[in-house]
């Protein structure tokens, strides 16, 4: 949907009124900038298995293994650059009274778009994590030892939420609080697959928000979503932050 499409009644309405606006981020949102989604085709599951790269037991087996793929994804991120996706969801940050983008990435990207309130429910693989101390350090240049060791001793890993790893509960207990209470939920570039994220939507929608969707795919979600956009983020979220603040005319309500 482009800028000057007519957007429908529903969407207008919820946009105009909104007081809390969440947006939950996915894979999605970074494809655009040239980062490889998990799932589909061409997709990192495809040719890596998540039990030998993304789990406490791999890293247990192999640290050095583990370490290594971590670090090739590590290396690609100086070399791209946020989208138009990223920086229309910053703009978003400032038209709503109260927002939260929750992002399942660990890519920093929207950060480096500008977003400020955000929580990372998967950690960011931009810091290390002692596995010993648990103590968080930024992630340096690669050095001799690999992985390296923290002053304590211990391997260091990357910060980023392993299968079988409880999620951060300070950044899960937020997300909760702002999606049930949101009234404009958008869900971007997600599969949809992977819980707990994947509830984020369905509690919004079932405590009375309007839930808008914009995957080029087809997902679980798109059937209870409001308002389904079938396009890529980098087009479609330019295109509802334009129409938001037409809306909104700058004004926070
Ligand atoms: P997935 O790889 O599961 O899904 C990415 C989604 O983005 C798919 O539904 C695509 O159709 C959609 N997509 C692709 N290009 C897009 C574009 N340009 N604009 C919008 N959408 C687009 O990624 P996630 O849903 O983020 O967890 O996966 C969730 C978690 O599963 C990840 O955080 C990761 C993974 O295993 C861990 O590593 C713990």
């Amino acid at each position: 949907m482009s800028g000057t499409t007519r957007w429908p009644d529903g969407f207008s309405e919820a946009a105009r009124r909104c007081r809390r606006c969440v947006v939950l981020t996915g894979a999605g949102i970074s494809a655009e900038s040239g980062l490889v989604t998990f799932r589909g085709m061409q997709g990192l599951w495809e040719d890596f298995n998540p039990l030998d790269y993304a789990t406490p037991e791999a890293f247990e087996r192999d640290p050095a293994k583990v370490w290594n793929w971590y670090q090739w994804r590590r290396d690609k991120l100086p070399l791209v650059e946020p989208n138009p996706g990223h920086l229309a969801i910053a703009e978003l940050e400032g038209l709503f009274p109260e927002f939260l983008l929750v992002t399942q990435n660990v890519d920093g990207l929207h950060q480096r778009a500008g977003s400020r309130r955000l929580v990372e429910l998967h950690g960011n693989i931009g810091r290390n994590k002692c596995s010993l101390c648990s103590a968080l350090t930024q992630a340096g240049p690669a050095t001799g030892e690999v992985p390296p060791r923290c002053g304590c001793g211990g391997l260091l890993r990357p910060d980023v939420v392993w299968f079988g790893e409880a999620l951060p509960q300070e950044a899960m207990a937020s997300a909760w609080e702002a999606s049930r209470a949101a009234d404009l939920f958008f869900s971007v570039g997600t599969s949809g697959l992977v819980q707990p994220a994947a509830s984020l939507p369905v509690a919004a929608k079932q405590n009375g928000a309007y839930l808008v969707e914009v995957n080029p795919e087809p997902t679980p979600l798109a059937q209870m979503s409001d308002l389904a956009l079938a396009e890529p983020a980098g087009q479609a979220m330019p295109a509802v932050a334009w129409e938001v603040r037409r809306l909104r005319n700058g004004k926070l309500l």
